[in-house]
């Protein structure tokens, strides 16, 4: 194992932990709506930070001696179950984000994603702490 992938994986294991904790407390802040601004700037953060992490991984397997370790062959229905619903707050929370930064009017698309918010997002957010909490797993299951 290089050195990259070394600090790569510590890297990884670091970020699932302060994003877990983010996950909760960016909940509690919009749960108990006094601090919404705060609500809002973790989600907009765990956001990038998710868009940065899965770039970061996946370029890596561009790069020779760089490649995440192979997954052993009966563990491959565990991660491709754990891949499948990470792309849901992956692909779902930016979605949200948008919605809210762009306005609250109109119908379409972003009016119907502002009108459930509640919803959704309390179906993304633990899909979404699930993910880390897969993540912090997965690197004991490998390493
Ligand atoms: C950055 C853009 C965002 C803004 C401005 C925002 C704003 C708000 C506001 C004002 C509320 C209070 C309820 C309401 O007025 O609808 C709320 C609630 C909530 N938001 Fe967001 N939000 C954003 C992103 C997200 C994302 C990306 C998620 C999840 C992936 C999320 C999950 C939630 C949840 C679960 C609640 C309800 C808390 C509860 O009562 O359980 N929000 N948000």
């Amino acid at each position: 194992m290089t050195l990259y992938i070394k600090i790569f994986l510590l890297a990884n294991l670091v970020w699932a932990v302060i994003a877990l904790v983010l996950i909760i407390y960016g909940w509690w802040c919009a749960y108990r709506r006094k601090k919404v601004c705060l609500h809002k700037r973790i989600m907009e953060f765990l956001t990038i930070a998710a868009w940065l992490f899965i770039s970061a991984y996946l370029i890596r397997f561009l790069v020779p001696s760089m490649e995440p370790l192979p997954v052993p062959e009966r563990l491959i229905p565990w991660f491709a179950f754990h891949a499948l619903v990470a792309c849901i707050p992956l692909f779902g929370a930016p979605l949200l984000v948008w919605a809210r930064l762009t306005g609250t009017d109109g119908g379409g698309l972003r009016g119907h994603l502002n009108g459930r918010h509640v919803t959704y997002g309390r179906i993304l957010l633990p899909l979404w702490f699930f993910t880390h909490a897969g993540g912090i797993v997965n690197f004991l299951i490998l390493y």
